[in-house]
């Protein structure tokens, strides 16, 4: 991975940098509240919403403000919410005309100016621009759209969710508390449900071992061979996950649980694994929490009878768009 990405969102530029963790989260509060706020509009006039597109458009505007300090207000654009090559054109206008403000990627060129670290080329940097808006779009509106007709289709989880919800936190629209809300255990649990049933990147991503190769327990595998597991079958393995085609969030309360936690590797595990992870979690979680406090939602399409259908395209394809 990249100096760029490392720096970017890793676990410890995230983590150990609260101040950072809590910008981060206060930017995204506001934008999922303007994203709910119009879909308020729309449940009141019993419209039926697409939700998919709205999703994208809703990581594209948080990655883009994360990132580039920038402000495209996708989301409100009510005729091609989730237009990319206009996403591209804009991002890339942004950079180019210097009109930058403050964002990560400008913090990292400050940082390189001022000889804390060596800022890439522009042409590796343009290239990791692009590589942070496209990987995460898609994989976190795969997230959200699986969980959200995962918990609208078992009542007895939305009703758990809500309650929790509106116990704990009744006035998220106006004060957003991130660091009780990743603590809600039921919530946690849902999200924890939702990243490994949605398997947003479901496939093998392929590894070379090195020259001299690699033990793995009682087996030899000589260097410059291709490995790969798969995601999709991790998830789905019934004997991690006993009933692995349901939708149970308790299974992430059990008592023994917390060993199980190893086995989520929607975001990959390693050196290579996705750089984007927190930035993610955090959206999922506030979406979630955001929503299902302050809406009563109903499934129209898919519905439960049909089922979640969808195909592996790279990143998973749902067969219908998801209607409320
Ligand atoms: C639910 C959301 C997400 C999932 C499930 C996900 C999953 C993944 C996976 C499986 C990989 C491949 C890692 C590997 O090769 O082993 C990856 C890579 C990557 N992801 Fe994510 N991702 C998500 C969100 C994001 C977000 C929000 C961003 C950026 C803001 C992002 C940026 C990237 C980048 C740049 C890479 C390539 C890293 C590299 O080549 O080293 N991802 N992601």
């Amino acid at each position: 991975m990249s100096m760029l990405m490392t720096l970017t969102f890793s676990t410890e530029s995230i983590r150990s940098t609260r101040t950072f963790e809590k910008t981060l989260a206060f930017t995204i509060a506001l934008k999922v509240r303007q994203f709910s706020d119009q879909t308020a509009q729309k449940l009141e006039k019993k419209e039926s919403i697409n939700m998919r597109p709205l999703f994208q458009a809703l990581s594209t505007d948080i990655i883009c403000v994360c990132c580039f300090g920038c402000e495209f207000n996708i989301i409100t654009n009510e005729d091609d919410p989730a237009n990319i090559s206009r996403t591209t054109d804009l991002v890339a206008s942004h950079l180019w005309k210097g009109s930058r403000k403050a964002g990560i990627i400008d913090s990292l060129l400050d940082a390189s100016q001022a000889g804390t670290w060596e800022s890439p080329d522009q042409e590796l940097l343009v290239e990791q621009v692009f590589s942070l808006v496209f990987a995460g779009i898609d994989t976190s509106s795969i997230a959200l759209t699986s969980g959200f007709w995962h918990i609208l289709s078992c009542p007895g989880v939305l009703r758990r969710l809500q309650e929790e919800l509106r116990s704990t936190t009744p006035d998220i629209g106006d004060t957003y508390d991130w660091k009780k809300v990743r603590r809600l255990p039921y919530l946690s649990a849902v999200v924890k449900e939702t990243m490994r049933i949605s398997s947003p990147a479901p496939g093998r991503f392929p590894r070379v071992v090195p020259p001299e190769g690699v033990h793995h327990k009682s087996s030899f595998i000589p260097g410059g061979t291709t490995i790969s597991s798969s995601i999709y079958l991790i998830h789905q393995n019934p004997n991690l996950f006993p009933e692995p085609e349901k939708f149970l969030p308790e299974r992430w309360l059990a008592e023994d649980s917390i060993s199980l936690e190893k086995y989520i590797v929607a975001f990959s595990k390693g050196s290579r694994s996705c750089p984007g992870i927190h930035l993610a979690y955090l959206e999922i979680y506030t979406v979630l929490a955001t929503f299902f406090n302050r809406f009563d939602m109903e499934l129209l399409s898919p519905t439960t009878e049909e089922g979640l259908a969808w195909s592996d395209h790279g990143v998973a394809v749902f067969k219908s768009p998801l209607k409320l």
